[in-house]
């Protein structure tokens, strides 16, 4: 494989010593970058930096340089909370929410996810791929190098099923890491609305063995909310999913404060999600855990929802990921440039919390830390390259518009 030099960076930022998988919220202001800088990947992988007054002497025999025209170098995005497979927008509610109807009163009208299951039901898996494909791309471009993405437009086992398959072609056929995550437990479907028992029953009984034994999910999740999930439910269903090795990433406390973010520490989360009502107890069982919390600016943005409480949670020492939650419902955009402004501006989280929070944290919140999330020697070399830029605070400063003028993966210029 060929070798990219990639040299004249005004500064390579999101250093970290191998080792280093995760930034507690107290550390996370930490952003270790060096100036006038170059990078070496070879064969993928991250495999030395340095600074322009002392390249390095040998270099590999195939060796393509390209010049950062004193751009910034960051790791890309590590993007841990998405759902981009999806049969289509839902632009007509977009209508109804400026009119004045909340998320609730949408989904109780027939809209939301039960909306998005109905339009995925009838839709070829070859569509469902091609457009999940288009959204990723699109992502890539924005500069998001590693990605979660969870099923939950099925609530039917073969549905379900069809999902994760486009997400493990997904998988198969692009160059960044991506994780699946298994929410059949995102709505009850119409036929189950009066039977809850029988839809936890098919969930357990039926889903998770062909899920769990086909391989098709690494994460279990569960839209633990009133009028979606109990916490009841979400016990069961963790219990069930941890009989098959499947740790839990949960939809916890987005329009109530349900005990979920508590449920999902129980079963051992890898992370628990969205927190728009951050409260006390959350923060302080968050605080004794190694479960992360992520953060989804973007969607309180859109729905007009209440921001979680970044600042308590780093407070209390509580790693913090930043991701999209791209879905046609919450948040119809993958923007990661976005998510990281909006951190800023709205999460009131500084420039190098943002950084780390949507890169090693949100490596970390998919358990890919030890591959992606960092400029580290051995990593992946999956790379950001800015615009000539005066400071790092830029980019999430220049909300809206994009900085980034390159994308690197695996060592290749994209
Ligand atoms: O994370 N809250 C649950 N799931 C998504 C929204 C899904 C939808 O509305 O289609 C979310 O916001
Ligand atoms: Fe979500």
């Amino acid at each position: 494989m060929a070798a990219l030099l990639i040299t004249d960076i005004h500064t390579l930022a999101g250093l970290q010593p191998a080792g280093q998988t995760v930034l507690p919220g107290k550390d996370m202001a930490r952003l270790d970058q060096i100036h006038n800088a170059w990078i070496l990947c070879e064969d993928g992988v991250i495999s030395n930096f340095g600074t322009m007054d002392a390249l390095p002497t040998s270099l590999p025999s195939d060796l393509e340089t390209r010049s950062a025209g004193g751009g910034f170098v960051l790791p890309s995005w590590c993007d841990s909370h998405s759902h981009i497979v999806f049969a289509a927008p839902r632009e007509e509610e977009f209508a109804m929410k400026i009119a004045g109807k909340s998320y609730e009163e949408i989904a109780a009208a027939g809209g939301g996810i039960l909306n998005s299951a109905a339009k995925l039901q009838h839709a070829p898996e070859e569509l469902l791929f091609e457009s999940a494909a288009s959204r990723l791309r699109d992502m890539i471009t924005q500069g998001t190098g590693a990605l979660e993405i969870k099923s939950g437009y099925g609530l039917s086992t073969d549905a379900e099923i069809k999902m994760l398959r486009v997400i493990r072609k997904l998988k198969e056929t692009f160059p960044i890491p991506i994780r699946a995550s298994f929410l059949a437990a995102h709505a009850y479907p119409q036929q189950y609305k009066e039977d809850h028992e029988g839809y936890i029953r098919m969930i357990i009984d039926q889903m998770l063995p062909r899920v769990a034994g086909e391989g098709l999910a690494d994460y279990m999740d569960v839209f633990c909310e009133h009028g979606f999930f109990s916490l009841d439910d979400t016990n069961r269903l963790l219990d069930a999913a941890g009989n098959y090795g499947l740790l839990p990433k949960i939809h916890a406390n987005q329009l109530s404060i349900s005990g979920a973010v508590q449920m999902g520490i129980k079963h051992h989360a890898v992370s628990v999600d969205h927190l728009e009502l951050t409260d006390n107890d959350a923060i302080q069982a968050l605080a004794n855990s190694s479960t992360i919390a992520t953060l989804l600016p973007s969607c309180s943005f859109y729905l007009g929802i209440p921001y979680a409480n970044a600042r308590a949670l780093m407070n209390a020492d509580v790693p913090l990921a930043l991701a999209s939650d791209y879905n046609p419902g919450s948040t119809p955009s993958g923007n990661m440039n976005f998510v990281a402004s909006l951190g800023c501006i709205k999460l009131k989280m500084m420039p190098e919390e943002v950084i780390n929070a949507c890169t090693l944290n949100g490596a970390a919140a998919m358990e890919l830390s030890n591959e992606t999330g960092s400029i580290t020697v051995g990593k992946r070399a999956n790379l950001i390259l800015t615009r000539p830029m005066s400071s790092l605070a830029y980019l999430p400063y220049s909300f809206g518009q994009s900085q980034i003028a390159a994308t690197v993966l695996n060592g290749k210029y994209q």
